[in-house]
């Protein structure tokens, strides 16, 4: 049970101690310079992700999640003078991080768009793409965005402030069976059928629009340890609130076209939820297949192959100096 937890372990909230040890080792990293905007975000499987993509000097790429740029910009030194780079973020905080620099477009939209603002920009294919899915540390750090179980703020958790729902109108809207189901699926929260009926109680009498007011209206059907619980549920509300499953599923479905021949997608998921439709895309290029009658032998073309059998973890090194990094997997694929 313990492993499996960890297994599907999540970008759930960092510990304090865990966010301490970070910020220390994002001090240093920002000292020497290796990481532009450490203080926002680090990168997990920096390494692993150049790697995977093995850049070609005059290619074109794609950074679905730019955050802050940690990734970004270790691409950008691989590519030469003719080399380019679009990158997307849905939050407008992230735009402050892009580097001036003549090869980068920043593209302040889902990456559910890609195809589309490939095409705006005039780039129907390109030789990489990678993902690094879920929130960054600025946004857990931010008390007022409500992504942090850690400090007051309003329930919001949208990534894209353009958004209409919030983890508060999710509270207050959704039915005790979706409040039910998200909660078990998005967050493995234990006494998820509990906890949705007694928001659907409390709601009638209690604004439950603060993560403050939300964790005291609920506390007494807690279970177990406090922050490890509201982190799980927390995880659960912010998946729902940004459709994330939703829309990794339509960049997923994207990856075929847009990849040039030999070129290679690299997805960091942080959960078993995201990483099952990860491997299950890349294996079979289509979600199609696993609907189909298993006893049927129709042979699909899938366009891509895989470049690891198995997902990529982050070193025992990166797992002790990025806390964040323990629950990352790394999955490659190559259009054929
Ligand atoms: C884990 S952080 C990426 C960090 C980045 N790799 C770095 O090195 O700094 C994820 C970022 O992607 C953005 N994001 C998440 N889902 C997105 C989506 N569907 N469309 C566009 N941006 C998204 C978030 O706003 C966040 O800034």
């Amino acid at each position: 049970m313990g492993k499996k937890r960890e297994a599907s372990g999540v970008n759930r909230e960092p510990k304090a101690a865990d966010q301490q040890h970070a910020a220390d080792a994002s001090r240093l990293r920002a000292d020497d310079g290796s990481v532009p905007n450490a203080d926002y975000h680090i990168p997990v499987l920096l390494h692993e992700v150049l790697e995977a993509l093995a850049i070609r000097p005059d290619g074109v790429y794609v950074d679905c999640t730019f955050g802050g740029g940690g990734h970004s910009s270790h691409v950008l030194k691989a590519l030469g003078a003719n080399g380019r780079l679009l990158v997307f973020d849905q939050d407008a905080d992230a735009v402050r991080n892009v580097p001036d620099d003549a090869r980068v477009t920043f593209v302040p939209h889902n990456f559910r768009h890609l195809k589309r603002f490939l095409q705006l920009h005039g780039l129907a294919q390109v030789d990489g793409l990678l993902a690094d899915l879920g929130v960054s540390s600025h946004q857990f750090d931010e008390g007022s965005r409500g992504f942090s179980t850690r400090f007051e703020g309003a329930l919001d958790m949208r990534m894209d402030q353009r958004g209409e729902k919030t983890a508060a109108s999710v509270l207050q809207t959704y039915s005790e069976s979706a409040l039910h189901k998200l909660l078990e699926q998005y967050g493995e929260v234990t006494n998820a059928k509990t906890l949705a009926r007694t928001i659907v109680e409390i709601r009638k009498t209690t604004a439950l629009d603060t993560t403050l007011a939300f964790r005291n209206a609920v506390s007494t059907v807690v279970k177990g340890n406090p922050n490890k619980y509201f982190a799980q549920v927390f995880q659960a509300l912010r998946i729902e609130v940004n459709d994330e499953m939703g829309a990794l599923k339509e960049l997923l479905e994207q990856i075929p076209d847009v990849l040039k021949p030999g070129g290679r997608a690299a997805v960091i998921t942080f959960h078993s939820l995201e990483d099952r439709l990860v491997k299950v895309f890349f294996r079979n290029g289509t979600f199609e297949a696993e609907e189909e009658h298993p006893f049927e032998s129709t042979v699909r073309h899938n366009p891509l192959k895989l470049v690891n059998k198995k997902p990529i973890e982050a070193s025992a090194e990166e797992q002790k100096r990025n806390p964040r990094s323990r629950s990352a997997k790394l999955r490659v694929a190559e259009k054929k």
